[in-house]
């Protein structure tokens, strides 16, 4: 571990609970538990105009939480007292803040639009990631213009990505939702699951001839990703006939390129991924590239370029008028100190349809873990249960749950201004439905109302009673509200800068390591040594009785049916 980690004494000072601003919050959330949103809006006529903020394109109304203004103070003086603005520059300047890992965390240098030069270890990685630029730009210009040809001579028409967790998400998320952009000139499919249907579902329905296959793994070790990617190469071969297949029909990011060259990709196709860029944050490196061979490297641009306003906001707007700052914040309150257990993320754009998945590998994957930065058990809850989809379908699936179930569940609504079709008057109705939600959530309804609704209906006394706390709906329920102009590549490019500047600041407050991710490496050690023991004759006696017996039962009925 290097400068950045500390010793015992150090990390007993440091530790969250002895903070002044910590011990004043948790004194602070008892008494605002018993505070009413609806109170506080009564109380307060403009309460949306201190608790909201504007930035080009975006507005956040965070009014709907639990918060009066000494919650704001008592969080600003976390954040100061954790060090946020001494870390934030950390980050930026690339020192090794990555600590288990020894690792500079520089996504940002991927969208660094300033001229200025980042180094890491002396070497300029700012010169590195235009290189990277210009060659993703060369290649969808050959693909796009169709000058980029297959084993049969052809153009590219369709291009599957190989890829899991943050190798496929982010990509995905942003392809789904600009694909109605009009800029899309070549199809992208995506495949994560080792599942052999979703790549057999996918392959029926292409000409081997026109598909160019990129396969996006950092370490180029990941077996989900390995196994389909031999899948894909052994689907093109027996098409092709053509041993070189490889060399036609696939590029790779990666940051293991003899791997890469030893599955058979030409050097000249392998695009670099640096170890200083994290599996989740990666989608403005090489990554992206489906993005940029999809709708094409301006659009690609115009996502780095909204992704860079938001950086040059985080890293300078002061923290009380900072909307990553706030967003973390708010998260904490809820979470740490007020005791919600989960956070729904809702958008109300279909564009966004794969947003929740996405920043739930985001935040779960950087802040999903229980010891603090020198490695000490916390006492105290880090980060929710990320979860969502939808915002209208969960309405007529889960919201139940968010208006009447026992726990509060603090939710993110995202929508935009401008809808991306003609139909503007389904667009007003889904924005209604979205403002709707928030007040209902916030508001609720007492019983004295549902008596009178009741009787206006002409129920007797007895029908009343029996009914009345079943349609009692308590409010009280926080909500943040963000609305974008428009779903756009610049626009979408803040958004998703926005949120992962609030999981980096969750994880400094917090006081948490959050750009590694040791608690899924077990599982994939473990899978390993279950597949062998699946597919072999070997009996592995070291194995629990549960899981033994699981793998005879396979076995046993593999042998029946054959
Ligand atoms: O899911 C765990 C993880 O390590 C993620 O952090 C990463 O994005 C994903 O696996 C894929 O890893 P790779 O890009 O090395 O294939």
């Amino acid at each position: 571990m290097n400068g950045v980690g500390m010793g015992s004494r150090e990390a007993s000072l440091n530790a969250r609970e002895s903070l002044a601003s910590w011990q004043w919050l948790r004194e602070h959330a008892g008494q605002m538990k018993s505070v009413h949103l609806a109170k506080l809006f009564e109380d307060d006529s403009k309460r949306f105009n201190r608790l909201s903020i504007e930035l080009p394109g975006l507005l956040f109304d965070y009014s709907k939480n639990r918060i009066n203004e000494d919650t704001l103070s008592g969080l600003m003086r976390l954040a100061r007292e954790a060090g946020v603005e001494a870390w934030r520059e950390k980050m930026f300047s690339g020192e090794r803040i990555n600590i288990t890992e020894d690792r500079a965390v520089l996504h940002t240098a991927l969208r660094d639009l300033s001229g200025d030069t980042t180094l890491v270890d002396g070497d300029n990685i700012s010169e590195q990631v235009q290189g990277e630029l210009a060659r993703i730009k060369a290649l969808c210009e050959r693909v796009r213009s169709g000058s980029w040809k297959g084993f049969s001579g052809k153009a590219i028409t369709d291009v599957v990505s190989i890829g899991v967790g943050g190798s496929n998400l982010g990509p995905k998320m942003v392809t789904e939702a600009l694909k109605g952009s009009g800029n899309q000139q070549i199809k992208v499919h995506y495949v994560s699951n080792v599942d052999g249907v979703q790549i057999s579902e996918i392959l029926r329905g292409l000409n081997p001839e026109q598909v160019l296959f990129v396969v996006s793994s950092k370490t180029f070790t990941t077996q989900e990703t390995m196994t389909n990617a031999r899948t894909a190469l052994n689907w093109l071969k027996a098409y092709s006939f053509d041993t070189d297949a490889a060399a036609k029909h696939f590029v790779a990011v990666t940051a293991n390129t003899e791997k890469a060259e030893e599955f058979g990709i030409l050097a000249e196709n392998i695009y670099s991924m640096w170890d200083w860029v994290g599996g989740r944050f990666s989608l403005w490196s090489a990554i992206g590239l489906p993005i940029a061979l999809s709708l094409g490297f301006d659009e690609f641009s115009e996502l780095l370029r909204g992704a860079y306003e938001m950086d040059c906001h985080f890293r300078e707007a002061p923290l009380e008028q900072n909307a990553p700052v706030l967003l973390a914040l708010l998260s904490i309150w809820n979470t740490t100190f007020m005791g919600c257990q989960a956070q729904a993320i809702l958008p109300y754009d279909q564009s966004l349809h794969v947003f929740s998945a996405y920043m739930q590998q985001a935040e779960m994957e950087s802040n999903g873990k229980s010891v603090n930065r020198f490695g000490e058990e916390v006492d105290y809850q880090t980060v929710p249960l990320i979860w969502g989809q939808l915002g209208i379908d969960g309405q007529h699936a889960f919201y139940q749950y968010l208006h009447q179930g026992k726990s509060i569940v603090p939710a993110d609504f995202i929508g935009s201004l401008e809808g991306l079709t003609s139909l503007q008057d389904q667009h007003e109705i889904l924005l209604s439905n979205l403002f709707a939600q928030t007040r209902a959530l916030m508001l609720g309804v007492d019983e004295e109302t549902v008596r009178e609704e009741l009787a206006a209906r002409g129920k007797t006394a007895i029908e009343i009673d029996s009914l009345v706390a079943h349609k009692v709906h308590k409010g009280n329920r926080p909500t943040n509200t963000l609305l974008v102009d428009k779903i756009c590549a610049r626009s979408l490019g803040r958004l998703i800068a926005l949120y992962e500047h609030k999981v980096f600041v969750q994880g400094i407050v917090l006081n948490i390591c959050s750009f590694d991710q040791w608690g899924v490496e077990l599982g994939k050690k473990l899978a390993t040594s279950v597949y062998s023991a699946l597919v072999n004759d070997e009996v592995d006696e070291s194995l629990d009785s549960s899981t033994a017996s699981l793998i005879k039962y396979y076995k046993d009925s593999k042998e029946a049916a054959s």
